[in-house]
């Protein structure tokens, strides 16, 4: 018999009121069914035995032994928080998060390119270093839920990018920016894989992690980035760049004031 059980506490489904029953008739009723003072007499429908098959039978104490049991047992250089996170899942979070920050790597090396003296695109180089920060913080976002449902982080090597962005036919702006929208879809397909893994495992927490933290977004990235390339082509490779520079630097504050 379980503590609740022998209190006689065991939970039991309540039928709420037909339709059309007054509110003071449902309450006189439930008042009626309640024992009275004194009184030995319980009501049939409080009786721990009476209508077994609709009761929700909840006994804490019992149902938590094989997890203290597990929770105890376990050693510090494991986390005692994890709770149904499959390795797959684990081992794909540290991937992207790989990703996240490579990506991140390559528009500093944009960054970097496009502030040259003998470049001079602020406005490019300001928007990418903002790019640059704004991938690091999505690989933030997954150390964070990594450690959330104890998993280990692990970092892997990053890929060293190119450095020389330089493009006569079409312009240093335009291969810039398709550059950009080739890793923006590239990074929203990665997205989608781990999303699959997500769902194989039925992991419904990280699938909702992946829909509304880093999805979400990226699809307005790559709609963000498409854009420019399409204005890009539209206005060539001389004063028009100048101007989309000037564009992109109202976008990002910090270059604005420099
Ligand atoms: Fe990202």
């Amino acid at each position: 018999m379980s503590a609740l059980t022998a209190l006689g506490l065991s939970c039991q489904l309540v039928r709420a009121p037909s339709v059309g029953m007054s509110a003071q008739r449902a309450h006189l009723q439930q008042r009626a069914a309640m024992p009275q003072p004194g009184s030995d007499v319980k009501p049939a429908d409080m009786t721990p035995s009476a209508g077994a098959s609709q009761t929700l039978n909840f006994e804490p104490f019992q149902e938590v032994k094989d997890e203290l049991v597990q929770v105890s047992q376990a050693p510090n250089s494991e986390s005692y928080g994890r709770l149904d996170y499959h390795q797959e899942c684990e081992e794909g979070v540290n991937d992207q998060i790989n990703i996240e920050l490579t990506i991140s790597y390559v528009y500093h090396a944009l960054h970097a390119f496009a502030d040259r003296d003998n470049v001079g695109l602020p406005g490019f180089a300001a928007w990418f270093k903002n790019e640059s920060d704004e991938e690091r913080a999505h690989a933030q976002l997954l150390i964070d839920f990594q450690n959330k449902r104890g998993g280990r982080v692990k970092l892997h090597t990053l890929m060293s990018p190119e450095t020389e962005f330089a493009n006569s036919d079409k312009g240093d702006g335009l291969y810039m920016m398709e550059l950009v929208l080739s890793l923006e879809k590239l990074n929203f397909h990665k997205l989608r894989l781990l999303h699959d893994i997500a769902c194989k495992h039925d992991d419904a927490e990280f699938a909702d992690f992946l829909e509304g933290q880093l999805l979400a977004p990226q699809s307005r990235s790559v709609k963000e980035v498409a854009e420019y390339v399409s204005q890009l082509r539209r206005v060539g490779k001389g004063l028009g760049v100048f101007q989309f520079d000037q564009m992109l630097a109202g976008l990002v504050p910090a270059a604005a004031a420099a």
